[in-house]
């Protein structure tokens, strides 16, 4: 078989799985906006979900998923998740990619919020997104057929004949090149850095979802995005993230009095569901309290959380008190770019992967440790699925390493509102609570930022700061209609006027963002 490029955009975990699998068969070129460590892998302190234990099965893996998510979850898809994540585990672990074990040899097994059994796999503790990331880059680094471009931002999606053909970077000095391949695959994360505080790299904005919309293909999910309870703050400003599993080994939340604060709310306490407990915590913020997570019960902190305990440090919070902190922050987007099982988007030639992807495992709200195991198993999916399609290709169609570059046009830009002001109005109204009133009003100033224009103007000529912010203009804009739209409280969307989910109205419903064919952006 011929090799064809695969472009990626983003550089995560599942893009690097992606990488791997199609490396040998197919020449695939990787393109980071900044470093290849912006990104959220690098920081996932939490580990991978996977019922590997005896006592534990993929039913009942499924089943907390399917609790977690509120029934808003592709149980087909979920099914897939929890079998095949088990099976591509183990291989992987086959592989060489090591999981923490006691002196038996037996994994050591941590508990998060709503997992009915200890399932989660560590790496180094706290550190299982380095670990990974490492084995991953390394893994890559041995393929000639792996190229990585960093500080290249992808601008825009190429189509040609309703189909996906390659993108359009930007370089750092502001020179501009398309890229033609047979298939892209999207894997730009999530938008958590559209909200004030959040768990993720200075560069998730939302690029990915923003750059599908403009090219035609279609979105699902935007309201649900889960607010993680525990970001480390100090002095209103966020250090990083406090994992789930600092709870799973019996840490505790209290108020300034030392107070457990999640006794009687719910019967599984601190490990009752993130959005249950981040919207207990955003009640005490609003009362200009603050909450801690004591950590008494654990011994040896330090030793089984090593990188949280250097944020600490880092950040100047002492824990000679045993407190840290904490409040609730922008964490993971469960929608996105919508695919089916094999990462294929509903522009032919175009996959997502990873955070981008909304593939339905996730439901309304997200369960802990989920997404590793959904970027392992999905990205392995889109990458057999392009494998097969590669085959199809005839000569007559080959266009590899086609590249073009094209001068920096200049050309009207209009006036955006700072990244500040974006992220202030966007926390106010798509936050923890919302209601009609707040999402109307983001998305009335939304739209005099002339949001809808960011859906189809040609922005080549653009600097890359100006894209990037009409970028979180437009992806705030489809998740406030969306948010707007859904009338009842589901999992992580929450809203105030609309308390309690609706079975009748709302159970089962996607909403679904696409823009219609004659809005398409115009090209030079
Ligand atoms: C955490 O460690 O709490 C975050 C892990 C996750 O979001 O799955």
């Amino acid at each position: 078989m011929k090799k064809h490029d695969v472009i990626i955009i983003g550089g995560g975990m599942s893009a690097l799985v992606a990488a791997n699998k199609l490396a040998g068969k197919m020449n695939v070129k990787i393109f980071t906006k900044k470093l290849k460590n912006n990104c959220n892998s690098w920081r996932a302190q939490g580990g991978i979900a996977a019922a590997v234990h005896n006592n534990d099965s993929p039913f009942h893996h499924y089943s907390d998923t399917l609790k977690a998510g509120c029934l808003h979850n592709d149980h087909g898809a979920v099914s897939l998740l929890v079998k095949e994540g088990v099976t591509r585990l183990n291989r992987w672990i086959a592989a060489g990619m090591s999981f923490d074990t006691d002196s038996s040899g037996s994994y050591l097994l941590g508990m998060e919020g709503a997992h009915g059994k200890r399932r989660i796999l560590h790496a180094g503790g706290d550190q299982t997104g380095v670990r990974m990331m490492q084995y991953l880059y390394d893994k890559a680094a041995l393929s000639s057929d792996i190229q990585i471009y960093e500080n290249e931002q992808a601008v825009e999606l190429l189509s040609e004949g309703g189909k996906c053909s390659g993108i359009i970077t930007k370089g750092t000095g502001g020179r501009i090149c398309g890229h033609r391949a047979h298939f892209t695959i999207l894997a730009t994360g999530g938008c958590g850095v559209l909200f004030q505080q959040t768990s993720n790299d200075t560069s998730i904005i939302g690029d990915g979802i923003a750059m599908a919309y403009r090219a035609g293909a279609a979105l699902s999910d935007l309201e649900f995005l889960q607010f993680h309870p525990t970001l480390i703050v100090q002095n209103g400003k966020t250090a990083g993230l406090a994992s789930e599993a600092i709870r799973g080994e019996g840490a505790i939340l209290t108020d300034e009095k030392g107070c457990p604060i999640m006794k009687g709310v719910h019967p599984l306490k601190d490990l009752a569901p993130r959005d249950i407990v981040a919207r207990v915590i955003e009640g005490y913020v609003r009362q200009k309290k603050q909450v801690y997570l004591d950590i008494t019960p654990i011994n040896n902190f330090r030793e089984r959380f090593p990188a949280i305990y250097k944020i600490c440090q880092d950040a100047g919070i002492s824990l000679d008190s045993n407190r840290i902190p904490v409040s609730p922050g922008a964490h993971f987007l469960m929608g996105g770019v919508l695919t089916d099982t094999f990462g294929r988007t509903t522009l032919p030639g175009l996959y997502a992967i990873g955070e981008t992807a909304r593939t339905g495992v996730h439901g309304a709200n997200r369960l802990a440790s989920n997404s590793l195991l959904e970027a392992l198993v999905f990205s392995e999916r889109a990458a057999e699925s392009i494998l097969i399609e590669a085959e199809k290709i005839t000569p007559a169609q080959i266009r590899h390493n086609q590249h073009f570059e094209k001068q920096n046009t200049s050309c009207k830009v209009p006036a955006l509102p700072s990244r500040k002001e974006i992220q202030s109005k966007i926390t106010v109204s798509l936050g923890v609570e919302r209601n009609e009133e707040k999402l109307k009003s983001l998305e009335a100033w939304l739209q005099e930022q002339g949001a809808e224009y960011h859906a189809y103007a040609d922005r080549t000529g653009w600097n890359r700061e100006k894209i990037e912010r009409s970028n979180m203009l437009l992806t705030a804009w489809l998740m406030a209609r969306s948010a707007l739209e859904r009338t009842e409280s589901r999992g992580a969307h929450y809203r105030t006027d609309f308390p309690k989910p609706d079975q009748y109205a709302w159970q089962g419903k996607q909403i679904i963002r696409q823009l219609q064919p004659e809005r398409l952006p115009v090209k030079n």
